[in-house]
């Protein structure tokens, strides 16, 4: 991680706001909460930094072999992997054998307040998948479906540079909407929403005053 950004991330600016608040509803149980995240950076920023140094981005490789774009870190009780045995969660890091480091209380917190203002008051996520994007890292389509349990929802949190979201049905074929997201916006989908297919398409290129050239996205789960 660069220096530089290793001095942003000690220093965040609480006042830096790159995005309107508001709610914008993605579906009857989904939600963007624009800049929800901004008044915890400076707790979170920190915290993201020691995760990161304690387990630092990997390359995964999707059970076909391909590499993907996005380099993937996490913390909680169980970490999401990806390998050739397939999509899963694991409570050890696949690198070293070792758990994923302890979920900071402000990621928790964070995600259980998101997801209370989107109907869902008892969130206690125990895998949160941290995701590197640089210029040009996507994601394709997908559903969150390795989780044991539906009934929780997913919450989602940019950080860094500008993205646009894809948010589609319940099926891959059905239209998605595109959905820009910005620095501390969090997005929640859960209920009538939880399996709805879901993306990012590549990022531009650009540097972020906070997190420099890249974007970083916290994914909340209850994977148990
Ligand atoms: C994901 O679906 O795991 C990531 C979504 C995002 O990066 O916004
Ligand atoms: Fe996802």
């Amino acid at each position: 991680m660069a220096a530089a950004y290793n001095r942003r991330m000690s220093m965040p600016d609480l006042f830096e706001n790159d995005t309107p608040r508001g709610r914008e509803a993605l579906g009857p149980d989904a939600a963007i909460l624009r800049g929800h995240a901004l008044p915890c950076l400076p707790d979170l920023l920190p915290a993201l930094r020691q995760v990161l140094q304690a387990a630092p981005f990997r390359t995964v490789f999707t059970p076909g072999g391909h590499a993907m774009s996005v380099k993937l870190s996490g913390c909680g009780a169980l970490g999401w992997i990806s390998d050739a045995q397939g999509y899963r969660y694991s409570p050890v890091r696949p690198d070293t054998g070792t758990p994923w480091p302890t979920m900071p209380d402000c990621f928790k917190a964070l995600a259980a307040r998101a997801a209370r203002e989107v109907g869902f008051p008892a969130f206690e996520p125990d895998a949160c998948l941290i995701n590197r994007y640089v210029p040009g890292s996507r994601m394709g389509l997908h559903q969150d479906r390795d989780e044991r349990d539906f009934s929780a929802p997913i919450v989602s949190v940019s950080l860094g540079l500008p993205a646009v979201f894809l948010f589609g049905g319940q099926a891959r074929s059905a239209p998605a909407l595109r959905y820009p997201l910005f620095h501390g916006d969090v997005v929640v989908w859960g209920g009538a929403d939880r399996l709805r297919f879901h993306g990012v398409l590549p990022v531009k290129h650009g540097r972020h005053s906070v997190m420099g050239p890249q974007r970083i996205n916290l994914t909340f789960r209850k994977a148990r």
